[in-house]
């Protein structure tokens, strides 16, 4: 027994900051943007914080599931973004939403929402939840340093949202992860003691982009052909590829060398950016929306990112 989709929603902060508006931070440009990266803008929070938008992603995929927040038996939460580090983020949309069951957040940076997935899978597995709500939450302007043009040209904020219940629709999976912090490293914030020997690094984003860029490629082909072939599929039979939203070009160099088609993988970086752990769920929700999910379709998820982690796995869409 695992899983199947039951509904998905999402919640993007009101304000979207154009590459233009960078170009007054950052030695950038609209063009080199759009051309090395794919953005053309992305949601930043003025008002909202995490908790603002999973709730908001919560409540909508809710709805859309006809579940009620009190059926919930598990709410994770996948984010490296929390307001808190306690209370847990999926803690208070746990109490925002009005639920009683146990919460608790994934830390696997962009990974994080398939993680996420494949712990809601054990706990079906073992028999312990019927309904479970898996979030994918970020405010990742607050963690961006706005001076640096490797970093804030890339980044947004933003989450999505799925409801689980009961199946066997999560036909394969892979977590991988390579214990690394020289390639992507965020700072936990924090001060120091007065015994403390060592520096205080200031708590933003740091990357280098050309390692990064080789590492998820190569994740994503490898990962996607592992759990392709583990569900019993042909890349063929995949109708979506989901993957997460990092860089446009990553995206068509792990598809030029799959062998699925470029229309099968949905994209939306260039209106959010990379918004971590909840692009997977914010893009999955824009399609099923858009009704490009059909029942009996194969959706493959694909993600990397720091840690170094990353993850896939592919789901059997609806009942
Ligand atoms: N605006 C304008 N020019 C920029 C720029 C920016 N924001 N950033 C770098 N450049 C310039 C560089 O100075 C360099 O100029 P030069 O050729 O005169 O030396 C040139 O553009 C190319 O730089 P490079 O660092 O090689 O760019 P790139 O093509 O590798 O793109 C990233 C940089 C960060 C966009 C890209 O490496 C990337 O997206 N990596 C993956 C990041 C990622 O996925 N992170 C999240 C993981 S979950």
């Amino acid at each position: 027994m695992s899983f199947r989709v039951l509904g998905t929603g999402r919640c993007l902060p009101e304000r979207a900051v154009t590459n233009a508006e960078l170009e007054r931070f950052v030695d950038t440009s609209d063009e080199w943007i759009r051309q090395r990266v794919g953005v053309a803008e992305r949601r930043v929070c003025t008002t909202e914080t995490a908790a603002d938008l999973a709730a908001g992603a919560a409540e909508a995929a809710l709805q859309m599931s006809g579940v009620a927040a009190r059926e919930l038996d598990f709410i994770l939460c996948a984010t490296i973004t929390p307001d808190d580090l306690s209370p847990s983020l999926a803690c208070m949309v746990q109490s925002r939403i009005g639920a009683s069951c146990p919460a608790m957040d994934v830390s696997a940076a962009c990974s994080g929402f398939v993680y996420a997935l494949e712990t809601a899978a054990a706990f079906f597995a073992r028999g312990r939840v019927k309904k479970v709500l898996v979030i994918g939450a970020e405010r990742l302007s607050r963690i961006v340093d706005w001076s640096d043009r490797n970093t804030c040209i890339i980044f947004g904020d933003g989450a999505g949202a799925m409801v689980l219940e009961e199946g066997d629709n999560y036909l394969a999976s892979k977590l991988t992860a390579r214990g690394c912090d020289a390639v992507l490293k965020i700072p936990a914030f924090g001060g120091a003691s007065p015994f403390w020997e060592g520096g205080v690094e200031k708590p933003y984003i740091r990357m280098n982009g050309q390692e990064t860029f080789k590492f998820a490629v190569g994740a994503m082909v490898s990962d996607l052909e592992e759990v392709i072939a583990a569900a019993g599929l042909e890349p063929e039979d995949i109708a979506w590829v989901i993957a997460h939203q990092a860089n446009a070009r990553i995206i068509d160099a792990a598809a030029r060398k799959l062998g699925i088609p470029f229309g099968r993988f949905a994209k939306n970086i260039d209106r959010y950016g990379n918004t971590s752990a909840a692009s997977i769920p914010i893009l999955a929700d824009e399609l099923c929306r858009d009704g490009h999910l059909k029942d009996g379709d194969y959706i493959a998820l694909t993600s990397f990112g720091g840690g170094l982690t990353s993850a896939a796995c592919v789901l059997r869409w609806g009942p």
